[in-house]
């Protein structure tokens, strides 16, 4: 027996027009300008390597595009580090309307020195988007109202009045002094910015070194921690490194070059602990350190 079907199929009466396909909806067009901004913005590494002759190492990459909000960076001497925190706080000026960034490196001139990576990067950069409206040797305010500060760590009083700090870099971080830092530390706690602390060790002291305490023996996730050794860097050649190493104490080698942070009396007595497990135990010893 046949089955009565489900439906029926309904003759569609002849002259009726079929229904009209809802137009497919304008695509909305973007200028290339446009995009070309939010790539920027999004892709730091890939704004530097456009606009810059240069190749970046990986962890320069890394450092440029983490989301992180502290970023430690512990490096060889001559890795790379004032270059891409230079690049690093130049981007976030330019792509983030109304910053200030803040650049405190240990002493004047190399407050100075950074300062001018940083004014070069941007003068080189003839960017259609941006003008600098004031432009000294510490300080450039671009058009976009945000501005680039830079200031010696040595002098805790002279870093205090700034507020709403979007960016805070401490170059050299292991010579500057604790006190700055603690003048520093609260101006990112109403703006939420982001610190950037890079240095070579310098002991196992001051505020550099507690911060690597924390990203590295304490387990802590709170900073994105990078440590570069000269091996790292491609610049460094290993006949540099051989010549380095001959000229140095171990201790001043692997500081240097190899991120270590050495316990500083072990800096001035280097043999100390062998000195103890030599002394007999049933004398009376007395030790006159003359320091000057
Ligand atoms: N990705 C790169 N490609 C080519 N040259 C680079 C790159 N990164 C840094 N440099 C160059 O390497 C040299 C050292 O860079 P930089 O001064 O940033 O290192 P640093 O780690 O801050 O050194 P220091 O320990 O002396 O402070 C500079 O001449 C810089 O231009
Ligand atoms: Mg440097």
């Amino acid at each position: 027996m046949a089955k009565t079907p489900k439906y029926t199929l309904k003759k569609r009466p002849r002259g009726r027009p079929r229904k009209e396909k809802p137009a497919a909806k304008e695509k909305k067009e973007y200028s290339t300008d446009a995009v070309r901004y939010l790539k920027y913005k999004m892709a730091p590494d890939v704004w530097v390597e456009e606009n810059y002759d240069i190749t970046l190492d990986s962890w320069q990459k890394e450092a440029l595009n983490t989301q992180s909000n502290r970023l430690l960076l512990n490096c060889s001497r001559q890795a790379g580090k004032s270059t891409v925190v230079s690049l690093l706080a130049l981007h976030h000026a330019l792509f983030t309307p109304k910053a200030l960034v803040l650049v405190v490196s240990h002493t004047d001139i190399q407050a100075k020195e950074t300062f001018k990576k940083i004014a070069d990067s941007f003068h080189d950069l003839k960017t259609e988007w941006y003008k600098s409206e004031v432009d000294t040797v510490y300080e450039i305010r671009f058009n976009n109202k945000s501005r680039i500060i830079a200031r010696t760590g040595q002098q805790p009083d002279s870093l205090r009045g700034y507020s709403g700090v979007t960016l805070l870099i401490i170059d050299e971080a292991a010579s500057v002094l604790e006190e700055s830092y603690m003048v520093l530390k609260p101006m990112l706690a109403v703006s939420k910015g982001k610190v950037v602390l890079l240095s070579t060790p310098k002991g196992k002291r001051g505020f550099f070194y507690d911060a690597y305490k924390d990203a590295h023996e304490n387990n802590r996730e709170s900073w994105h921690y990078l440590e570069i050794k000269a091996d790292d860097c491609p610049r460094i050649t290993q006949e540099y490194l051989l010549s380095e190493k001959e000229r140095n104490p171990d201790w001043v080698f692997e500081q240097e070059y190899y991120c270590v942070f050495i316990s500083n009396v072990s800096n001035i007595f280097p043999n100390v602990a062998d000195l103890f497990i030599e002394m007999p135990l049933d004398d009376h010893w007395s030790f006159d350190l003359d320091l000057d």
